[in-house]
Parts: C-alpha cells; structure tokens; sequence
C-alpha cells in the first residue's frame, strides 16, 4: 500500500488532501502539523497517523521520511500579512527549514512534492514601462518561459517569493546533482473551506502583529459575518485567478497515479479561467451571501479603499496580474479545472454562515 509523508497535515491544503485520500483504501498517509485544529475528524483513522508539534524536532523524522514512497511538504508561512514583518521566519520556514526536507529525500532516494507558490513569477505586470497595453507574456505565466520578476531588497514582501524561487532551485540541483525525484507545485490562489483563519472567531487571540491578517477570502467572509465593510486594498485593482482546492487535490492524485509524467517537473495548478479583481471578487462574494442567507442588506455593505502602507504596513508590495499556464497538467495528467469562482464563494459562505452566524440560511443548491 504507498505510504504518503505529509508535512503540513492540518492546514488549509493538507486537510482537503487527507478528505480525499482517506476515503481510498489504497493510501496510508503520515502527518505532521501544529495542531490538529482542522483535522480533528480524521484522528484515529486507520489510515493517519498524526505527530502533533514542530516537525523539525520529531525524533527519527529522516527515518520515519524514509518508510514513505512520496514526501509531501506543505509546511511554510503562506501569509502575505506577514512577509513584510516576519521576514526571518518567513526565510527560514520557506527556505531553510524545507531545505532540510529535500536534503533528507536526496540522501533517502525518496519523490518529494514540494509546493511553491505562484508568486515566483514576482511583480508582473508593473514591470512593463512600453506604453499601451502590457504583452500578454507578462501574465499568462509558464512553468518554464516566463521570467521571476521580483522586487527590490527594500520591498520584503518579495523575501517569500524569493525563498520559495531558491528552495525550487536548490530541489531541482538536487535533482540533477544528487538524483532527487522531484515535482513542484506552484499554486495560483487555491480556494475552499477551513482556509487560513477568521480572526476573533477560530480562538486565534494572538496580538494582531503575531496573528497578522488571514488572505483575502477569510478577510471578505469574516468582514460579511461581522456585517462590516470589505476593505479594498489599494482600491482591489489586482486580479487573481482562483481555483478550487478540491480540484487542485484532484491534480495531486493525478500526479501520484502517473509518477512518470508527474516527476522532475514544475507544474502551475491554477485556473485561467476565474480570474477577476478583487473589487470584482468583493462584489461577487457580498452577492452570494445575499443569496445563501436570503438576506438582500449584504449588498449594500460598504467597500472601502484603504492604502496598502495603511493595511499591511512598510514593506508590503503586489503582483498585480496573473494567470497560470496550464497546459503542461493539461497534457500530462490529464487535469482540467472546471468549477467556477461563483460556485467555489457559495460552498465556503454556505459553510461559514452555518458554522458562526446566529442567523438561519436559506436553502440552496450547491449546483453551481
Ligand atoms: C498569497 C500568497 O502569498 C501566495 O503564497 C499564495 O500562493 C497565494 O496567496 C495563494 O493563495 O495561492 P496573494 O494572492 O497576494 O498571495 O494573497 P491574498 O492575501 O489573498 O491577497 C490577494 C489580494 O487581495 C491582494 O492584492 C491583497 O492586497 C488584496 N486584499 C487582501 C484586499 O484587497 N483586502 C483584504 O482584506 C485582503
């Protein structure tokens, strides 16, 4: 039975991948993570095996890493709030301490699937100085053509980025120096329940500048929960694409089902074809939780622009555009996005109004 090392178990990603790998008997998965706060439902399963804590000081983790087929690393500080301030924990959780992962794979001849981010593609759009519209080339990224434009020392939000763009070069050295089968993942805005955290509501009372604020989608949910204003930043000029997370679990089962496509390669898993900006994606999300409660005042809450410096402090800079290439999952696995940005906002509104508002929701269909 393939046996899967999951690093980062209980967060966001990890916990759709353990809903769908623990249905299929043919999967034992090992998991590492903090806490169990978003997994509670899987302990205990004959399939999981959870090691609460830091994994870095699990006794035997090189030992326990090797007994697996595949390596999974997920752990990392994902977080945008906190870029600009954190940046040593930032560095050390997206570089140093992952490093030691693909060094153990190397040495132990295991397939890692280290997941990347998308914001190694840097700045994008900003780049362009030639006048006119901006070449396409500057946002529709390719795994393997497209340049990682980051931004000055000065402007930290890059020291994620750039953490991340040297763990894929260090993996893929590895890979050609040493052997190391390899896939990187770089994500393009997955969306889903339990992602990152509502502040005040999931008994996260760190002070604001250790908790820091949770991305985009939790900020709107809990700002619709609390019948407060959505804030804009910068005016939520910027456009992302967003996919479910679902269907990017659905890549990964792809992948450890054809090793042989999937191996020594970089994949971009996103979805081209839900893109908006985030004023759209505010709009959108206050009409859907008009819909889910049948409660039409959600429309008018206000949306209120407020300076970048203002909400995340000094430091803090922006992709401004992009969209994933997808071709290559497309060609080699098989892999076709499908759900759609308005279906994805339903299911995790639906999910966050019956679990924290007092208030009754309508009933609806999750057809979307
Ligand atoms: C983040 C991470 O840095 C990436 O690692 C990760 O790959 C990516 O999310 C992802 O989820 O895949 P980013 O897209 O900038 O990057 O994350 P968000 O915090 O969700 O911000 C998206 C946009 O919304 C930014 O322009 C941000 O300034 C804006 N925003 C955020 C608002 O306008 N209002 C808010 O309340 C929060």
């Amino acid at each position: 039975m393939p046996r899967i090392a999951l690093l980062g178990c209980g967060g966001f990603i990890g916990s759709h991948f353990l809903d769908a790998f623990l249905t299929d008997p043919s999967w034992t998965i090992e998991g590492w993570d903090w806490t169990p706060a978003k997994i509670k439902q899987h302990l205990g399963h004959p399939a999981f095996t959870f090691h609460p804590g830091d994994l870095y000081t699990f006794p035997g983790l090189e030992d326990a890493l090797a007994k697996a087929d595949v390596v999974i690393s997920l752990a990392a500080i994902c977080n945008p709030s906190q870029y600009n301030v954190r940046g040593v924990d930032v560095i050390e959780s997206n570089f140093i301490q992952p490093r030691l992962i693909a060094d153990m794979c190397a040495r132990r001849g295991k397939w890692l699937i280290q997941f990347s981010t998308s914001e190694v593609y840097g700045q994008t759009l900003s780049h362009w100085t030639g006048g006119g519209e901006a070449p396409a080339s500057l946002y529709e990224l390719d795994e393997e053509t497209s340049p990682l434009l980051l931004g000055p020392v000065s402007a930290q939000r890059w020291s994620y980025a750039c953490a991340k763009q040297l763990l894929e070069r260090y993996v893929a050295a590895l890979h050609r120096e040493q052997g190391l089968a390899y896939t990187i993942i770089r994500p393009f805005n997955f969306l889903g329940t339990r992602m990152d955290f509502l502040p005040g509501r999931q008994g996260v009372a760190l002070p604001r500048e250790v908790e820091g604020l949770p991305r985009v989608l939790a900020c709107f949910t809990g700002a619709l929960l609390d019948r407060s204003p959505l804030t804009l930043v910068d005016g939520g000029h910027v456009r992302r694409t967003f996919l479910a997370v679902e269907e990017a679990v659905e890549a990964l089962r792809l992948m450890l089902e054809r090793p042989g496509m999937a191996k020594n390669k970089i994949f971009n898993l996103g979805h081209p074809g839900n893109e908006i900006t985030i004023r759209g994606m505010a709009e959108m999300m206050r009409e859907v939780a008009a819909d889910v409660t049948g409660d039409e005042s959600y429309l008018e809450l206000p949306l209120v622009d407020v300076p970048a410096l203002e909400f995340y402090g000094e430091g803090y800079a922006d992709s401004d555009r992009r969209m994933p290439r997808i071709d290559k999952a497309a060609n080699l696995l098989g892999w076709t996005p499908r759900r759609g940005l308005r279906g994805i906002l339903r299911v995790v509104l639906e999910d966050a109004f019956q679990t924290h508002a007092s208030r009754p929701i309508a009933t609806v269909s999750l057809q979307e």
